[in-house]
């Protein structure tokens, strides 16, 4: 049997991406430099990376009907990520975002539309064949059905030797409480720099130590920094450190984080060191910053 694969629980949207000179004035109407339409969502875009890393690895979450659901599922295909757990559903819009990329810096400004497109559920989750996979990462979204996709995890994980356990990971990446309950599940919690800041801690390093205490014991906190890379805890309590990788010009980090976590994330799978995980992660993150989108990354 070949490698078993990375399995990505969360959004996938259209991104409408216009790159600018500089950011615009309000009630102004200025030329963008280019536009283009790109497959987006925090585990969507972590999928696409672990493919262009070369993990076979699957997406799943909720399709609404129409023509940027088709744009979707045709970039998934061209990517290479399986698609077999990608939820249709019949009521609902395609969540979408407009985002603002400024060419001289990278930075990024997103205003997303995500209304009223169901989210995939604990009972969508059965139909996982859970032995096809070696890790589960769930973007935080909808809390409370995900921490029962977890706990389904953990019952198999108990009838499993070893080797053949399921790792699972969860990203706590908006300032919503109710995404918070998830820092007591996964194996692995990857916090971003805004909910650290919304519980007042002001460095990676601050923020891994003092939100340690809420993971499940045994786990492992990520917490990336943009340029001031990224910090890491594991059970063994001693605190990592890798600094970013600037690329020569920062062009884009839009997807920066999600990038991250895929590498951080193969990393771990492959069996390296925290870490050598983290300055992988900011590695290969350095490295999409200096590119538009994420096919020139490797
Ligand atoms: P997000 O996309 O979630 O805002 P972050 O800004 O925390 O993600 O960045 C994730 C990782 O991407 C950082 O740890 C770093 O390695 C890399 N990164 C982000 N911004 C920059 C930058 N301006 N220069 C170099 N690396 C960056
Ligand atoms: C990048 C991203 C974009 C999307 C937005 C949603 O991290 O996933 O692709 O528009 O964040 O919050």
């Amino acid at each position: 049997m070949g490698e078993k694969r990375v399995l990505c629980v969360g959004l996938v949207c259209l991104d409408i991406i216009s790159v600018v000179e500089r950011y615009p004035a309000e009630d102004s109407d200025t030329r963008c430099l280019s536009q283009r339409w790109q497959r987006g969502g925090n585990a969507s875009n972590t999928c696409t990376v672990l493919a262009l890393l070369g993990a076979p690895c699957a997406f799943m979450g909720s399709l609404a009907p129409g023509h940027a659901a088709e744009f979707i599922l045709s970039d998934f295909r061209r990517c290479n990520v399986d698609v077999s757990h990608l939820v249709r559903q019949s009521q609902g819009e395609m969540p979408c975002a407009i985002c603002l990329v400024n060419c001289h810096n990278g930075s990024r400004t997103v205003t997303l539309y995500d209304i009223n497109l169901p989210d995939v559920t604990a009972a969508d989750f059965e139909q996982v064949n859970l032995s096809q996979y070696k890790w589960i990462h769930w973007e935080g979204r909808n809390a409370s059905e995900q921490v029962k996709m977890i706990q389904r995890v953990e019952a198999y994980n108990r009838t499993c030797p070893p080797s053949d356990r399921v790792t699972t990971s969860v990203e706590v990446e908006k300032t919503r409480p109710e995404i918070y309950q998830l820092f007591g599940y996964g194996d692995v919690v990857f916090v971003s720099k805004d909910v650290a800041k919304a519980r007042g801690f002001y460095s990676a390093a601050e923020a891994v130590k003092g939100l340690r205490r809420y993971l499940k014991p045994g786990a492992t906190l990520v917490c990336a920094w943009a340029e001031e890379g990224a910090d890491a805890m594991g059970p063994d309590g001693v605190l990592v450190h890798s600094d970013a990788f600037s690329p020569e010009v920062v062009v884009d980090t839009l997807g920066a984080g999600d990038t991250f976590n895929a590498a951080v994330i193969l990393a771990l799978s492959r069996g390296r060191p925290l870490a050598e995980a983290i300055t992988y992660g900011c590695q290969v993150a350095g490295r999409k910053c200096g590119v538009h989108g994420y096919d020139g990354i490797v």
